[in-house]
C-alpha cells in the first residue's frame, strides 16, 4: 500500500479589510491569500490523496477569514482536513465577526469534522488510513494553554485501540515531542509543546507513529522512538514552507518546497527572511538573559546582533550553525541547536513493522 499527502500550515489567512497591524509584526499576513493559492496550484498538479492543515487557518478567527479558506478548499479535488490552532481559538463563543471555538466543528463540517459539536474526530480518509484531529487549545481567561484534556485523551485511547490495524496519522495544533533542545522547559517555548507524557506513551502503544504539528512556525522533525512529530513551518512566515510526504508500507519519505515568489513579491524570500532578522534581535536578547545563560542584560544586548540569524536558520530547518566568534558558554548553548538527524526538509522515515496494515484499495481518492 501506498499514498501521497500533503501538509500546509498556520496560514494565518487575513483579508486585508481584517488586518491588525502593529510595529515589529513578524507575520506576513499580507502574502496569506496569495501563498495559499500558490500552494494549492501546484497541489493540484501533485499527484496526491488529501491535505493535512494542522491549525493556525485564519489571522484571529475572523469569519470572513475562514470563510475565505472554507470556500479555496471545497473546490479542491481531494480532500481536505483542518483542525483548529490557538489563532482560530481567540474566545470560546463568537459573535457576528468572530467564529467561536465552540462553532469551529459546525463551520468545518465535511473538512474533518461530521456532525459532532467535538473538536475532535477520527476520519477514514482513505481505506485503511484515518486521521485523527486533535483539538490541542484550551482557552484560557486571555491565553490558550497548549493542552489534550481528559475527554479527549480518553476517547483517543478507545479510537487507536478499536482500530489495530489501521495507518493513523495525527494531526494537532501544538508540538507533542520537542523540537528544540530544553524547549519544554524554556519559558519563551514551552507553550508550543504539550507536555504530556501520557499522550506520547498513548500513541506510542497503538502504533501510531506519524503526528503532523504546526505553531512554531519552523521545519523541523523530531523523533522519539517510532514516534514522529513533523512539524511545519507557517506560510506567512520565513521559508513558507509545506511538504509533500509519501507513505509506503515500512518507510515515509517527505519533500518540502517553498513558496519563493508571488506576483507582486518577485523577492518573496529575502523580505520575510529580512523580516524575521529584524524581529529577532530582541528575541535573542531576551534569550540569552534566561536561564541557562543568565546573562546581564547588557551584554545580552551586545551579543544579540550576532545572533540575528539564529531564529530564521531554525525556521528553515536542517540548521548549521558558526558561533566561533561568540564567547565560550554562549556558543556551546546555541551549538546545541544544530539539527540532529532525522533531517527536517527531506527525509527518509523508516516506520516500523505493522500487523498486516489495511487492505488494498488505498489509492488516490478524490471527492466528486
Ligand atoms: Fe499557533
Ligand atoms: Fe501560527
Amino acid at each position: 500500500m501506498r499514498f501521497r499527502f500533503a501538509v500546509l500550515s498556520d496560514p494565518h489567512i487575513t483579508l486585508d479589510s481584517t488586518l491588525v497591524d502593529y510595529p515589529g509584526r513578524a507575520h506576513f499576513y499580507e502574502i496569506s491569500r496569495q501563498a495559499l493559492q500558490a500552494v494549492l496550484a501546484d497541489l493540484r498538479t501533485a499527484e496526491i490523496d488529501f491535505l493535512l492543515i494542522p491549525g493556525d487557518l485564519t489571522q484571529n478567527s475572523e469569519r470572513v477569514n475562514h470563510a475565505w479558506l472554507r470556500a479555496e478548499l471545497a473546490a479542491l479535488p481531494f480532500q481536505a482536513l483542518v483542525i483548529p490552532g490557538n489563532h482560530d481559538a481567540r474566545s470560546p463563543t463568537g459573535n457576528s465577526e468572530v467564529l467561536g471555538l465552540e462553532d469551529f466543528a459546525h463551520f468545518w463540517q465535511n473538512f474533518g469534522y461530521s456532525g459532532s459539536t467535538k473538536l475532535y474526530y477520527n476520519y477514514e480518509v482513505l481505506d485503511g488510513v484515518r486521521v485523527l484531529g486533535l483539538n490541542s487549545n484550551q482557552i484560557q481567561g486571555a491565553h490558550v494553554v497548549g493542552a489534550i484534556d481528559a475527554e479527549q485523551l480518553a476517547w483517543l485511547k478507545i479510537q487507536l485501540a478499536s482500530y489495530p490495524q489501521v495507518v493513523w496519522l495525527v494531526m494537532v495544533h501544538h508540538n507533542v515531542l520537542e523540537h528544540l533542545p530544553g524547549q519544554a522547559h524554556n519559558p519563551m517555548t514551552a507553550e508550543y509543546i504539550i507536555q504530556s507524557s501520557e499522550l506520547v506513551d498513548t500513541l506510542r502503544s497503538h502504533g501510531a507513529q506519524v503526528v503532523l504539528t504546526g505553531h512554531l512556525h519552523i521545519q523541523d522533525i523530531a523523533r522519539q522512538d517510532n514516534l514522529y512529530d513533523i512539524t511545519t513551518g507557517s506560510l506567512v512566515s520565513y521559508p513558507h514552507p509545506y511538504r509533500l510526504i509519501d507513505w509506503q508500507t515500512g518507510k515515509l519519505t517527505v519533500q518540502s518546497r517553498q513558496v519563493s515568489t508571488l506576483p507582486g513579491w518577485p523577492d518573496l524570500l529575502e523580505v520575510s527572511l529580512e523580516r524575521m532578522v529584524r524581529g529577532s534581535e530582541r528575541y535573542m536578547a531576551r534569550l540569552l538573559t534566561l536561564p541557562p545563560l543568565n546573562l546581564p542584560e547588557a551584554e545580552a544586548r551586545h551579543l544579540a546582533p550576532q545572533l540575528r540569524y539564529f531564529w530564521s536558520t531554525i525556521a528553515a530547518g536542517d540548521a548549521r550553525f558558526d558561533l566561533r566568534e561568540l564567547p565560550a558558554p554562549v556558543r556551546r548553548f546555541f551549538e546545541r541547536f544544530n539539527d540532529a538527524p532525522p533531517a527536517d526538509n527531506d527525509a527518509v522515515l523508516p516506520l516500523s513493522g505493522h500487523p498486516e496494515l489495511a487492505p488494498s484499495g488505498a489509492g488516490v481518492h478524490h471527492k466528486d
